[in-house]
């Protein structure tokens, strides 16, 4: 039996992870195995390692992690069509069931009966996957595999910067980790007027002015809702874009908002939050969940941006080899970086 080294999740609890061999995966007829070029270290992973309630729902292990990934595939099951041996392929990590009746209705990204990679199957901090076919995503081989292995978490951002119409609009990104970071690079690069950035990171920050931002706030350095309205003339912002993920982030970015404004929120806080749905009301206000990538049209919307020039490469911040995960994960937690590829060769 052919060997391949991977990370595991040895067990239940805090830690637990381990560079370890195991078998190359087997693959169904309507699977294929995929060769691991990059794999992108997420929150997620963190998530894992440190065994949230979150994670300790979803997971058993022992199972290898990682979900963000692009690679070369080198066998393909017999039922397979829409792939072939030496594409360079990314991957949705959702694998959905095409019964329910959300996935007969449209919304796959949201079916009752989702596996995620990485999470409740084997994972990608190896050096082969084996996806279902219909996962694949067909990459330009000229473009860097580092940022082949963005493309998951660059779907979220799409996903969210295209909910609702930003050409010509004000928006303001709040949360510029690597997420908010691309969603500044597409919103610039589908029209927007004005990118306001909203980040505490000074570093993250900065990234964010290198990918388009026209202006960054540091929420604890000032008042983010007072120097957003003096940003906009008083008005606010036509659109709010949610990365943090934070209470205080949210609380805010409501505040930031002009009467019949749009907010898409992407970031997931850790506890409830409260706001004043009256005055939401009043104002005439949109809140919409963003969840994963519309499957597949968000993919199809990404393959477009980037042939029409979209470089979030600059996200990339740290290459590590794969044998250095516990480095790219202690970034990670640490802010020290956006995105940390691995390299399992
Ligand atoms: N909805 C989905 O499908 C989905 C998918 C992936 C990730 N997520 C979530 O999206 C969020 C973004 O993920 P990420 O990978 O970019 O990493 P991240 O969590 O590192 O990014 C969050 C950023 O928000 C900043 N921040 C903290 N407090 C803030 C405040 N008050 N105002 C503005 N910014 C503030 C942080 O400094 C950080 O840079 C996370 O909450 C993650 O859990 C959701
Ligand atoms: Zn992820
Ligand atoms: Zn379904």
């Amino acid at each position: 039996m052919e060997m391949m080294k991977c990370v595991i999740k040895e067990k239940a609890g805090a830690g637990n992870l381990k560079l370890t061999t195991r078998p190359i995966p087997e693959i169904g007829d309507c699977d294929i195995l995929v060769k691991v070029l990059a794999a992108a270290v997420c929150g997620t992973d963190v998530h894992i390692q440190d065994w949230n309630e979150w994670a300790a729902k979803r997971l058993t292990p022992p199972s290898i992690i990682g979900h963000e990934f692009a690679g070369e595939v080198v066998k393909t099951g017999k039922n397979v069509k829409n792939v072939k041996i030496g594409d360079i392929v990314s991957a949705e990590t959702h694998i959905v069931c095409h019964t329910c009746d959300l996935c007969r209705n449209g919304y796959e990204h949201v079916c009752y009966n989702t596996s995620t990679i990485g999470v409740a199957r084997d994972g990608c901090f190896a050096e082969y996957i084996s996806i279902p076919a219909e996962n694949a995503f067909v990459c330009d081989p000229k473009i860097p595999i580092e940022v082949l292995s963005m493309m998951e978490p660059l779907g979220a951002a799409v996903h969210a910067v295209m909910e609702f119409p930003v050409a010509a609009k004000t928006v303001a990104v709040v949360g510029c980790g690597p997420i908010g970071t691309m969603a500044v690079a597409v919103a610039k690069q589908v029209g927007a007027a004005k990118v306001i950035a909203v980040e505490p990171n000074e570093k993250r920050a900065a990234l964010a002015v290198e990918l388009g931002a026209d202006v960054v706030v540091n929420p604890i350095a000032v008042d983010p809702v007072e120097k957003i309205k003096e940003l906009t003339g008083g008005l606010g912002v036509d659109v709010v874009l949610e990365f943090s993920g934070n209470i205080y982030g949210i609380k805010a970015a409501i505040q930031y908002l002009k009467p019949e404004g749009k907010l898409a929120a992407l970031g997931l806080p850790s506890k409830p939050i409260d706001f004043d749905l009256a005055e939401f009301v009043y104002r005439g206000l949109t809140l919409k969940g963003i969840a994963g990538r519309l499957m597949y049209q968000t993919w199809e919307q990404m393959k477009g941006l980037l042939a029409g020039g979209l470089d979030v490469s600059k996200v990339v911040t740290h290459i590590l080899p794969l044998e250095e995960y516990e480095e790219g994960l202690r970034l990670m937690k640490a802010g020290e970086c956006s995105k940390v590829i691995l390299k399992p060769f």
